[in-house]
């Protein structure tokens, strides 16, 4: 895919799903976007992963064709490695490589990758150029605002971004060092955005259709990103989009978690053994069960199940007479207070 073609997808459908680890999968992906995600994004691969070829990390690359536009992201902190890594995703076809400037956690930003790289403007141009000259798919970045309030430069690094040419730059909201407290800074990303000579996806708590649509609209981004928003209402991409296009937000919408979650537990039994399927699956109808009359005691039934047919049992048994006008809203609440970006 071209760089002109990938942003006249976001320009149809502006609401890109975040790269979230141990969540954001080939299933899922594609669950998502049969849910009205525009473009999807991988998460994490280590590059030194794959140059060692271990079957965890090369399974992380797969993809389906319905989730295209996909971009597959990497992290690392050597040129070359990531350069390799680049070149891997390319011929596996997918539609775009996505680079992760954003990931906070200790272990990956003491090796000097993750957002460590904001840090260093030498090294981002050095792992940019290598990068983009391994390929002719897109290369687009994520990252955050800085490595903390007195180093918020990613006008810096989008010039850099620029120079090197990126494709767009993704900015969740938040430093380094805050990792995932306070709110995300949307002020901060439409002042960036203003001087951008890249599209921006701006991203940070849009935990609701509504919040979305006014961010995207306030901070003037080409797009933007929907993380953990997601995580609890699976249909709010379809909301935003409706919203976006004039519609009543639930146009066309059935909220109905049953056939939702069995279609989802299909996809994730294609490519998953059991045990993860169980995990995965309890999961979402946890955090898909907020608000909802006795959460609390579906979440503690669910979490001893074995099979996916004990817990497809207990979803079923939960949600079949479940009403939306039950739910509560909880999108305030604290909620994954913790990622890779
Ligand atoms: C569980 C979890 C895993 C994440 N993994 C990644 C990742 O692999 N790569 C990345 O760039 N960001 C990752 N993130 C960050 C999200 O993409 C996003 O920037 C962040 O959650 C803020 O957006 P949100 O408020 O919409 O969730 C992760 C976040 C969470 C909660």
């Amino acid at each position: 895919m071209t760089e002109v073609e990938l942003l006249h997808h976001l320009k149809h459908n502006p609401f890109v799903l975040a790269p979230m680890a141990g969540i954001t999968d080939m299933p899922f992906r594609a669950f998502m976007k049969k849910l009205g995600a525009g473009v999807v994004v991988s998460e994490l691969v280590s590059a030194n992963g794959i140059k060692y070829g271990g079957e965890n990390t090369l399974k992380l690359l797969n993809y389906e064709e319905s989730e295209r536009p996909v971009g597959l992201q990497l992290f690392g902190e050597d040129p070359e490695v990531l350069g390799e890594a680049a070149r891997k995703v390319q011929e596996l076809g997918a539609d775009f490589v996505d680079l992760n400037f954003g990931c906070p956690v200790k272990k990956v930003v003491q090796k000097g990758a993750g957002s460590a790289v904001l840090k260093d403007l030498n090294h981002l141009t050095k792992i940019l150029r290598a990068v983009k000259s391994a390929i002719s798919i897109p290369l687009t970045i994520k990252i955050r605002t800085g490595w903390d309030q007195n180093q918020r430069n990613a006008i810096e690094v989008i010039k850099v971004a620029h120079d090197e040419g990126i494709a767009w730059v993704a900015i969740h909201g938040r430093t380094r060092s805050q990792g995932y407290s306070g709110s995300a800074d949307w002020e901060f990303i439409a002042s960036v955005k203003a001087v951008s000579p890249l599209p921006i996806i701006g991203n940070g708590d849009l935990t609701s259709a509504e919040t979305a649509l006014a961010r995207l609209r306030q901070s003037g981004c080409d797009g933007v990103m929907i993380g953990r928003g997601c995580l609890k209402n699976p249909w709010i991409f379809q909301e935003a989009r409706n919203l976006l296009y004039g519609l009543p937000q639930d146009a066309g919408i059935d909220y109905n978690y049953l056939p939702v979650l069995t279609d989802l537990k299909e996809r994730l039994e294609r490519v998953h053994d059991e045990r993860t399927v169980v995990i995965q699956l309890r999961k979402f109808a946890m955090w898909y069960s907020a608000g909802f009359p006795e959460s609390s005691v579906f979440r503690r039934d669910i979490f001893s199940t074995k099979t996916t047919q004990e817990t497809f049992d207990r979803i079923v048994n939960y949600y079949q007479p479940l009403m939306l006008s039950q739910r509560l809203d909880t999108s305030h609440e604290a909620f994954l207070m913790g990622g890779h970006g």
